[in-house]
């Protein structure tokens, strides 16, 4: 049985790169987000805006115990997934968990490129958003660091880099 979650800050590449691993080991994708968009049928936007950061937080950890108990999956889940309750633990216990580390210029230009609207991070200008960054990464990163693979991951700008990261991360698994 193999279930394996991707942990990480926003814009690390997550979803792109569970979403590639998945098909390549020819298993189950989930992102976190995607799944709790359908479960509630409002976006992640909608929620942060009718139900507060915690409201999300609390529907979030529900949705990971949901998907988190699932067989042979990658699991994508949000940038703070791991910072609230006890949910890194969590998955510890269930997955094999890897935090995809980016360095916060190569997260910010994904955040760039991204089209998914992000509360957090939203109006944002260049100049704050790498601030931003900077001082969230710097409190997340204990969260993060707590999985038990880490593997670098640089500006995934196209196709091949993003298979070159999943041969690393297949690598660092061993699968
Ligand atoms: C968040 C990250 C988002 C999403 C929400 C909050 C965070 O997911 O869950 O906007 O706290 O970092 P991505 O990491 O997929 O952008």
């Amino acid at each position: 049985m193999t279930r394996i979650i991707l942990v990480g800050y926003m814009g690390s590449g997550k979803t792109t790169i569970g979403r590639q691993l998945a098909m390549a080991l020819g298993i189950s994708f989930y992102d976190l987000d995607w799944y709790i968009e359908m479960r509630y049928r409002r976006s992640v936007a909608q929620i942060f805006r009718e139900s507060g950061e915690d409201g999300f937080r609390q529907m979030e950890r529900n949705m990971l115990h949901e998907v988190a108990e699932f067989e042979n999956i990658v699991l994508s889940c949000g940038g703070g997934t791991p910072c609230f309750f006890d949910n890194m633990q969590y998955m510890n216990t269930l997955a094999e968990t890897v935090y995809l580390k980016a360095r916060p210029n190569v997260l910010a230009m994904h955040l760039k490129m991204g089209k998914v609207e992000r509360p957090l991070i939203k109006g944002k200008n260049e100049t704050d958003l790498l601030a931003y960054i900077e001082e969230s990464l710097a409190k997340r990163e204990p969260f993060y660091a707590q999985a038990k693979h880490i593997v670098d991951v640089n500006l995934l700008d196209n196709y091949d880099k993003i298979q070159e990261s999943v041969s690393l991360l297949r690598n660092e698994l061993g699968i």
